[in-house]
């Protein structure tokens, strides 16, 4: 494939401009608290804390904004896409990606067999041809690098760049159609979807190569379940899928399943349920995705945490309610604060919200 975008050129451009005190990732997932980090932190930063797990990690926005405050931080998210984004954000320090090794990964390396899962499985799905084939080898060149850190930061950014070429930044759905019809569209950004992987990708280096910071703390990344996490920690973040009041929960494993079979190429074929037509996952038995259980997990988990002061996000209309949830937080905590954030809207939701924040000490 001959390369359409010249790196050394492109490669000196900083992609986050403006001057940031706190530094936030640019962040395309659903439940991502980027807009209420802020806020959040304005209501936990006199808690008195050295230590904080953000048990439920997603984009990590939450615990590398506490990095950033001098936090030693612990990072989890069952999903092992999610938990490279803790490594590249939260756990690593000062690696970063050389020009060089940025170039090898766009580079077909003639000594390598490469697969083509991707161009095979997925034809006409997500991407057109072209590219699958980039992302056969990309994934397949980010696989074999040696160092964990490198490898956080490099599927860091092409998770961010499959996002952003996706209608809605989801893989819910069969749709590549969307990006080429001719119709007046309501959402998305068709310059964006034109936009080829590797310049995507690029930006996102950059991104990523400026969002290393190393507060000077022991900080970690997990990939567990919620209830496998075994430690102290002053506070605990819990920020789990979210269930509406009809009983829809945010299936996570189901919006990004293709982002969670990059991490894991080499057995991608036997986790997907080929009778689907969009080629995801077979479904698994998530609690927090269920409307009977997810009540019962959220007091397991207070009890879990019992000695550390806990905050937990939710948002006002769902299951359970948060009159429920802070009653079942009383069982455990002697103060309890409770704080509104109104008209909040989601993406991909008409309707505004409320995100509520309860803290329990
Ligand atoms: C609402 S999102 C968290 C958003 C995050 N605070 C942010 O700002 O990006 C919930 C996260 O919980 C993770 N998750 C779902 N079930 C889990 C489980 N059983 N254990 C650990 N993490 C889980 C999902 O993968 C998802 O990333």
């Amino acid at each position: 494939m001959a390369r359409k975008y010249d790196i050394k050129k492109q490669f000196v451009l900083p992609f986050l401009e403006q001057f940031q005190e706190v530094r936030i990732p640019t962040t395309r997932y659903q439940g991502s608290k980027a807009k209420l980090v802020d806020r959040i932190w304005e209501n936990i930063k006199d808690l008195g804390f050295a230590s904080a797990l953000d048990a439920f990690g997603g984009t990590g926005v939450v615990g590398y904004y506490l990095k950033q405050h001098g936090k030693r931080v612990f990072y989890n998210d069952y999903l092992k896409s999610n938990y490279y984004i803790g490594v590249a954000l939260i756990e690593n320090n000062n690696i970063r990606l050389s020009e060089h090794e940025v170039e090898r990964l766009l580079t077909k390396d003639p000594k390598y067999d490469y697969r083509s899962f991707i161009a095979k499985t997925f034809k006409d799905v997500y991407y057109t041809d072209e590219e699958n084939q980039w992302l056969d080898m990309v994934v397949q060149n980010i696989e074999r690098l040696k160092n964990i850190y490198k490898k956080a930061l490099a599927y860091y950014a092409l998770f961010q760049a499959c996002l952003v070429k996706r209608p809605f930044n989801l893989f819910h759905r069969k749709n590549l159609h969307l990006r080429f019809a001719e119709v007046k569209r309501t959402f998305g950004n068709k310059a964006t979807w034109d936009k080829s992987f590797e310049e995507h990708f690029m930006d996102f280096i950059r991104e990523i190569n400026y969002l290393v910071c190393d507060n000077g703390k022991e900080n970690k990344a997990y990939n567990l379940d919620v209830f496998e996490i075994n430690g102290d920690f002053d506070l605990v973040y819990i920020d789990p899928p979210y269930t509406s009041l009809k009983g829809i929960s945010v299936d996570y494993k189901n919006f990004y399943h293709f982002l969670e079979g990059l991490v894991n190429y080499e057995k991608w074929g036997s986790m997907i349920d080929r009778r689907t037509i969009n080629k995801r996952f077979y479904r698994d038995n998530n609690p927090w995705n269920n409307k009977l259980k997810i009540r019962m997990k959220f007091r397991d988990l207070f009890e879990k945490f019992r000695d550390s002061i806990l905050v937990i996000s939710y948002r006002s209309d769902g299951i359970p309610s948060i009159q429920q949830i802070e009653s079942d937080l009383r069982l455990f905590k002697k103060r309890v604060r409770v704080h509104k954030f109104d008209n909040y809207k989601y993406v991909l939701s008409n309707s505004t919200t409320s995100e509520v924040l309860m803290i329990g000490e």
